[in-house]
């Protein structure tokens, strides 16, 4: 098997990588690296020790997808390049439409010139909305109240039609809930480009000294310590329900669309995340209480028992190694891959 990783020089892309070559998989990366640093390829070749062809592209030229396509003989694509701040795409709407919507269209386009018809596509438990029960199964109703999960719900609702419109294409969406941690060799982790706007990054550079205290947004919720609790999911786990998709893809011989969700099943607390955190890096971590963030909701946490029927995937790792394995990599590249 032979799969582009549109967006594979970013978090979730190089850890993938990183578990596709090492279950004998050939990957090439296609990335713009508008969030994302060369560098990051560099270590999944030493971590590897395999070259990863790269392209610097952007998934909106059409001939430079098809390029890519036809010259490596690729077979599947895992779609993960987008834009992902959702405050962000609050102000800059038509940038995220233009990235996630249309990148996705063009990438289509060139996918069907190019006869490669299995695709992966990186969606997120952002499209659920505000639960109505828990845990999540992927029947539960979708909404969004920000462009950037509308732009994955449109992405969602164009494959559905993309299916129904011919019996070429094997399409897996993939909701992942909250992925964090890092690669176990401390070499490549996350690395937001500004503050951090998710909880475990900005804990992580509290903890190395880059910023002076966490804040909790919100310590009134419906929840057992009052403050909002998330399905934490480890990136290497993640990376591994994506190699179970695309094997699953490859030996399928008709058309098919599956929504699947990643996430462990167990919801964790900030107060949690940061007690684990601590005990992570040897040290205490002040904090603040803050308002709540416009938009965030009290508990999200995934049904996971479709991936484990049409994968054979479960997550392996609890909270203590997602933090440690983030301590390691944050403490070892205090600036991330600028240092
Ligand atoms: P990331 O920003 O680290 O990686 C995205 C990569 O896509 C970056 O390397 C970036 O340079 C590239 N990219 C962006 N626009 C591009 C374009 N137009 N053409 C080519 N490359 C482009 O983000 P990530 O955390 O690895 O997320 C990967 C995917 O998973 C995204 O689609 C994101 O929305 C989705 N997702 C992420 C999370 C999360 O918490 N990290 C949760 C749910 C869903
Ligand atoms: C956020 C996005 C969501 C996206 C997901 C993964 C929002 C509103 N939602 O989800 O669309 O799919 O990231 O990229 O941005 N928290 C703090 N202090 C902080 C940061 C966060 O207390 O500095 C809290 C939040 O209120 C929440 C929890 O930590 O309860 C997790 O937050 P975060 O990491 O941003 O993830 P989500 O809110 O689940």
């Amino acid at each position: 098997m032979k799969t582009l990783l549109t967006g594979g020089a970013g978090y979730i892309g190089t850890h993938t990588a990183i578990e596709l070559l090492q279950h004998g998989h050939d990957v090439v990366i296609f990335d713009n690296f508008s969030n994302s640093h060369l560098e990051a390829v560099r270590r999944v070749e030493t971590i590897t020790g395999q070259h990863v062809p790269t392209i610097q592209g952007d998934v909106r030229d059409q001939y430079a997808l098809t390029d890519a396509l036809t010259q490596h003989g690729i077979d599947s694509v895992v779609h993960f390049a987008g834009k992902k701040a959702v405050g962000e795409s609050v102000s800059q709407p038509i940038d995220y439409f233009d990235n996630n919507v249309n990148g996705t269209l063009v990438l289509l386009r060139a996918m069907q010139a190019c006869k490669v018809f299995k695709l992966v596509f990186s969606s997120s438990a952002t499209v659920y909305g505000t639960p109505s029960y828990l845990p999540l199964d992927e029947r539960h109703p979708t909404s969004s109240t920000n462009p950037y999960g509308r732009s994955k719900l449109m992405v969602e609702e164009i494959l559905a039609d993309v299916h129904h419109s011919s019996s070429n294409w094997a399409l897996t969406v993939l909701r992942y809930f909250n992925p964090i941690g890092a690669h176990p060799s401390g070499c490549i982790g996350e690395d937001p480009a500004d503050i951090p706007n998710n909880l475990l990054p900005y804990i992580a550079q509290v903890a190395v000294g880059r910023r002076e205290h966490i804040q909790v947004l919100g310590n009134d919720y419906d929840t057992p310590d009052g403050t909002g609790v998330r399905d934490y999911l480890h990136v290497v786990d993640l990376a591994r329900g994506h190699v179970k998709a695309l094997e699953r893809l490859q030996h399928l011989t008709g058309p098919e669309l599956q929504t699947i969700n990643l996430g462990t099943g167990q919801g964790h607390s900030v107060l949690e995340v940061i007690r684990a955190f601590e005990q992570a890096c040897g040290k205490s971590l002040p904090y603040i209480m803050a308002p709540r963030r416009p938009g965030d909701i009290a508990s999200c946490y995934a049904n996971p028992a479709r991936a484990q029927e049409l994968l054979g995937w479960t997550a392996e790792y609890d909270l203590a190694t997602m933090c440690a394995d983030a301590w390691r990599w944050q403490s070892a590249n205090p600036k991330g891959y600028r240092g």
